[in-house]
């Protein structure tokens, strides 16, 4: 095969699993715009402008009161200067709210901002706009008008956030009042137009509940997990991009008891902790002339000033990696943070990688077994093909072993098959029980042992809040054995029945 069909090759599978992945079209937005409509549109925008430039003290009058007087502006004119123009109630309706979107909102993006079970929402220049949905990524029909409209909306949303986006600085990365994540990029970094996407947390996430009723976790392991955290174990969440690191971190966060002061590292701050006595510290960029940056490392040592109880680092991504360990090691233990690796084993490397990031020359054994002595657990969160986010393992490290750090799982997830758009399998234990356990009971929390033999069942939480064994538990071997059996007796009855009545029949 030549270079020039391999290549081919990988580009038709990678294109095949994108439209596996993507469901075009099933998303309902409004229908696209006629010609006449958007020229009306343009033309009564332009209008107001006019009007709101000439209107004295507009930025006086609230929101409001604002989107009313638009409101009246634009009635007054469709019904004035522009009666030559036919409108039923529903376009006059769409008109007038799609006007106050774009002069007030974020335009094009207001309906999907304003749906709660859209999870993210993704635009990749001015006619592909995308959302996830349950898991799942669908491209809408909703369009900007141009890359320079799509421009101006993202310049709406970062400026209100106190940050801008131009050619010299054209990348943003920011958090919205209402917590959800923005990144936007534009040309010349971003190639076919300018690039924004928006993460939002689930309205009814950052709780274990939330957790166990979506299935991502057996109620034995979020018992186990919310344990650690009030016994103080070093943890870490590790998994891919938007596998639930930060919503399980958030969870887990709300197990620590409300007495204890707790100081919070971010790079944008995702979390919202309930507790009283809490600290919130966010990195800072550097600015336009490449001065003032704060790194999440300069801000775990000034954390480590504060006399904290614990300390959550939001995302491990580089030299303060080592200042954090060193924190666990000395005496502020129950700290948590996340990190990107595909396996808990995999997390262990990166660890690794990242102190080196900080410069300090340390032998590789030195690291290991500061690693080693610091984390307790490392957790395993994972997006499933099926859009749903899962923890697959909870690993223990145990200690060293000559120059090899120990590790061994003691929740797995196992699948078991896929049905239609699902993924099925269960938790299960693999046998071990853990060392961490003495911690636990040492703090008075009991957890029955037997959740850690091999053969145990995981529970779940249904919906309606009952406690069962998940319908999706593969079926135990002896019964498929008496299934088929049962099958043959029906399978030899009704050939023996056939054979009886071609008898008959001679
Ligand atoms: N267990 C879960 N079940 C369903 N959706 C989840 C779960 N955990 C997170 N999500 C959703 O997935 C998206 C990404 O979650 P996030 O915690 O930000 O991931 P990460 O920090 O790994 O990038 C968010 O929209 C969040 O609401
Ligand atoms: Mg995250």
């Amino acid at each position: 095969m030549s270079l020039k069909d391999r290549l081919n090759n990988n580009v038709n599978k990678k294109n095949a699993v994108n439209s596996q992945q993507i469901q075009l079209g099933t998303f309902v937005g409004d229908m696209p715009l006629s010609e006449e409509f958007s020229d009306l549109k343009e033309k009564l925008h332009t209008l107001l402008i006019d009007k709101v430039n000439t209107t004295p003290n507009w930025s006086e009058y609230s929101d409001v009161e604002q989107k009313n007087l638009i409101k009246q502006f634009i009635e007054f004119q469709i019904s004035t200067n522009f009666r030559s123009v036919p409108l039923n109630k529903i376009e006059h309706d769409r008109l007038i709210r799609e006007i106050i979107q774009e002069a007030k909102g974020f335009g094009p993006l207001d309906p999907l901002l304003s749906d709660p079970s859209i999870s993210d929402i993704l635009v990749n220049g001015a006619k592909n706009v995308y959302v996830e949905k349950n898991g799942k990524l669908y491209k809408t029909s909703i369009t900007f008008k141009d890359n320079n409209h799509l421009k101006n909306i993202i310049e709406r949303i970062v400026s209100k956030v106190g940050r801008r986006i131009d050619e010299k600085s054209p990348m943003v990365d920011a958090r919205l009042p209402d917590g959800s994540r923005v990144n936007a990029i534009i040309p010349p970094l971003a190639i076919d137009g300018p690039s924004l996407s928006i993460r939002r947390f689930r309205a009814d996430s950052g709780t274990m509940d939330s957790l166990l009723k979506w299935g991502s976790v057996s109620t034995e392991i979020a018992k186990v997990l919310e344990a650690a955290v009030a016994a103080r174990l070093n943890i870490i969440i590790s998994g891919g991009t938007g596998a639930g690191k930060t919503t399980l971190l958030n969870s887990l966060s709300a197990k620590i008891p409300n007495g204890e002061r707790i100081i919070t590292i971010e790079d944008s701050a995702e979390l919202c902790l309930q507790q009283e006595h809490i600290v919130r510290l966010e990195t800072r960029p550097p600015n336009i002339e490449g001065e003032g940056q704060v790194t999440a490392r300069d801000l775990v040592i000034n954390s480590l000033r504060m006399r904290p109880d614990r300390i959550i680092i939001g995302e491990c991504r580089g030299a303060e990696t080592l200042d954090m360990l060193q924190a666990m090691n000395t005496g502020h233990d129950g700290s948590l943070t996340t990190l990107h690796a595909n396996s808990p084993r995999d997390a262990l490397s990166r660890l690794e990688t990242m102190v080196m990031f900080s410069g300090i020359d340390l032998p590789d054994r030195n690291i290991k077994s500061q690693i080693a002595s610091a984390i307790n657990i490392v957790i395993q969160a994972s997006r499933l093909s099926d859009g749903t986010r899962k923890v697959t393992k909870v690993s223990e490290i145990v200690g060293m072993e000559g120059d090899v750090i120990t590790m061994q799982d003691i929740f797995v997830w196992e699948q078991t098959g896929v049905g239609v758009n699902t993924v099925m399998g269960m938790h299960s234990s693999t046998g071990i029980r853990p060392k961490f356990l003495d911690k636990i009971t040492a703090k008075g929390i009991e957890i029955n042992p037997q959740i850690f033999d091999k053969n145990y069942r995981h529970t779940y939480l249904t919906k309606s809040g009952n406690v069962n064994h998940k319908p999706s538990t593969p079926v135990p071997a002896e019964q498929t054995k008496a299934e088929s059996a049962r099958q043959e007796v029906v399978r030899k009855g009704a050939t023996l029945n056939v054979d009886l009545l071609k008898r008959l029949k001679r």
